[in-house]
């Protein structure tokens, strides 16, 4: 089933560099609608559950210590297709390998900090975004 949504992040690198306000135009300029936004930062824990799939990656650990560094922005995007569009928008994992126009070629620092979060499937849309907000705060 497709829900038409998908869940990001504009993460602790990109916030610090004063990105959000560039970052939040490409998203809307593409065509993506806000469902719910909050500027906020991850406790440990928090980062340690969203990115549990990772657990046994080598980067694990500094991918949480990277994703507690600072404030994030979270939200809610609604678009036909939104997951797989939302991908292609972001751009690869690497920016080193991310096409022109995507938002890591434009702000990702390297692979590790990589200026945005962007879910992987329906699936993980809908928990994820349940992960960060109430039913009241989904529009
Ligand atoms: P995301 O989940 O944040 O949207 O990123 P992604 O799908 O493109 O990449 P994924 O494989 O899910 O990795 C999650 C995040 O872990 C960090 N990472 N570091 N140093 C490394 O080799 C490495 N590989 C991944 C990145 O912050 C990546 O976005
Ligand atoms: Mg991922």
């Amino acid at each position: 089933m497709t829900t038409n949504r998908t869940f990001t992040m504009i993460k602790p690198d990109a916030v610090e560099n004063g990105h959000i306000g560039n970052i939040i135009d490409m998203v809307t300029s593409a065509g993506f609608e806000i469902k719910a936004m909050k500027y906020t930062r991850l406790s440990k824990e928090q980062a340690q559950e969203f990115y549990a799939v990772h657990a046994e990656r080598p980067f694990y650990g500094e991918l949480v210590s990277y994703m507690t560094s600072g404030p994030i922005v979270a939200a809610i995007l609604e678009k036909e297709n939104a997951v797989a569009d939302f991908r292609a928008l972001i751009g690869a994992t690497d920016p080193a390998e991310a096409a022109e126009g995507t938002i890591r070629k434009a702000y990702a620092e390297n692979k590790g900090r990589n200026a945005v979060h962007g879910s992987d499937s329906d699936e993980n849309a809908e928990i994820e975004g349940k992960f960060h907000f109430s039913a009241e705060e989904i529009h």
